[in-house]
């Protein structure tokens, strides 16, 4: 067969897609809960620091064996790995894809919800009153069930029109739409009285709370937030052009996602100290956790808090939690369409069938595994409780915790010390046509330093360090 292979169109439309991937929930949800528990800008500083050492090397190891293989990720690892036993990480990162949509869509759904709340003006009420909306909904036998079957359908529709006319025609829409309404919250955010006591906590670092955890869940945070660890960079890097500039790119997708990140805090700090006069202490307080960080920080709380800064302008209040919950679909949506591209790449060409088709049976997987996790988010149902944690919760943390940072791991072992380093060089530099200023730091960081960072993930995560 000697079809063409499909490309992304524009450098423009490389960036945009690749950052629809990054900018996700992870930044607009995660990240602002982990800085909230972790003490603020302190986390922040050594965020930063994490996602120029581990992220950038990270992300181009996966652009590298995508762009170099030219085939969905299962099979890009195994053109590079020779036959070898390194071929199931690819494989592997396909799997983990799975388990990843089946929840991401669940919370994505949630937001198509809360956009309709927000419209009919359901979210009106005191903190107990939206916990308890939230809980009810969540619980709901076909509510939840039903947003997140319209909101895998959306992906799919767009998946299924294909690279160019698909996924980056839809993330040069929706990257610069989902900037602008950040931006716009942000000022209304930092424009309230006594938000200022949020932007310092933000950009004031305090580094007597810091400790081994701090760093660990930053070095976690950015892999999640990056995408990194399972081939999504890969199968998207599979679609760039022989002349992309890997490390250029690398570089930009990092900047736009950290700044995204930043932008995130700067839409919900403010907020929140404007309407908490202790605060600083609502965010510390690890007993009131689970309402202020998780998934209670933006369906629990942050509606809460769009009130009360907004009480004299009630109307405005409404208005920005309804741009709030579009921008938090826009950003899940284009992650989404990331993992799901992961899969129908891999359908398509595996079983050699059309990429309808491919999507097809992407999309009938994931509705079905999302069907349950959403029916046993918050343990309402026993027989998706498993060991005292219900199968979102298990998803969240296997892919999370486990398969992500083992993924991202075996990758830097596999390039760093099998892949011979020729063949990494001549990707780096397109063929010898760049001068590869970077190559020794890249190599010594895929060597040496983040094989090491992640391996202190895990053992931290198991308690032993
Ligand atoms: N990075 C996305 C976010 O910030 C989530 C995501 C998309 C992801 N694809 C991924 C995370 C692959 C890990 C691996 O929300």
């Amino acid at each position: 067969m000697t079809t063409e292979r499909a490309n992304f169109g524009t450098k423009l439309g490389i960036i945009l897609a690749t950052a629809g991937s990054a900018v996700g929930l992870g930044n607009v949800w995660r990240f602002p809960y982990m800085t909230g528990q972790n003490g603020g800008a302190a986390f922040l500083l050594i965020y930063i620091a994490c996602v120029v050492i581990l992220g950038v090397p990270c992300m181009l190891n996966e652009f590298i064996i995508g762009r170099r293989a030219q085939a969905n990720t299962a099979r890009a690892y195994s053109k590079l790995a020779n036959g070898t036993p390194w071929r199931l990480i690819g494989l592997f990162g396909v799997f983990t894809g799975f388990m990843i949509t089946g929840y991401y869509v669940v919370v994505s759904g949630w937001c198509l919800q809360y956009i309709y709340a927000s419209v009919a003006g359901h979210l009106n009420g005191d903190a107990s009153f939206v916990k308890n909306y939230f809980d009810t909904f969540a619980a709901h036998p076909w509510k939840p069930v039903l947003w997140m079957l319209i909101f895998m359908l959306m992906c799919h529709f767009i998946i299924s029109r294909g690279v160019e006319k698909g996924i980056e025609r839809a993330s040069k829409l929706m990257m610069p739409l989902l900037f602008i309404l950040l931006v716009v919250i942000a000022v209304a955010s930092c424009l309230l009285p006594g938000a200022s006591r949020g932007v310092s906590f933000l950009f004031n670092p305090d580094f007597s709370g810091v400790d081994s955890k701090t760093f660990l869940g930053a070095l976690g945070q950015a892999f999640y937030s990056l995408s990194l660890g399972m081939g999504c960079l890969c199968t998207y890097a599979s679609y760039f052009k022989r002349d992309t500039h890997l490390t250029k790119s690398a570089v930009q997708i990092v900047a736009i996602d950290t700044l995204i990140a930043v932008l995130a805090g700067l839409m919900i700090f403010p907020a929140f100290f404007a309407s908490y006069p202790d605060a600083a202490s609502k965010l510390a307080d690890p007993e009131l956790a689970g309402q202020y960080s998780g998934p209670g920080l933006v369906f629990i709380t942050l509606p809460n808090v769009f009130q009360q800064a907004f009480s004299n302008a009630p109307l405005i209040g409404e208005l920005v939690a309804l741009l709030f919950y579009s921008l938090l679909s826009l950003a899940a949506l284009t992650s989404l369409m990331s993992l799901h591209e992961v899969s129908t790449a891999f359908f398509h060409e595996e079983l050699n069938i059309s990429r309808k088709w491919g999507a097809g049976i992407v999309t009938a997987l994931c509705a079905l595994i999302g069907v349950f996790c959403s029916l046993s988010y918050g343990n309402t149902r026993e027989w998706l409780v498993f060991a005292g944690q219900s199968v979102f919760s298990w998803f969240d943390f296997l892919t999370g915790q486990i398969f992500l940072p083992t993924g991202g791991l075996l990758t830097c072992l596999f390039l760093g010390w099998y892949v011979p380093k020729q063949i990494v060089k001549d990707e780096l530099t397109n063929e010898g046509t760049l001068r590869g200023r970077f190559f020794g730091i890249y190599l010594f960081a895929v060597r040496y330093v983040c094989p090491i960072c992640i391996l202190l993930i895990f053992l931290h995560q198991f308690g032993v360090i």
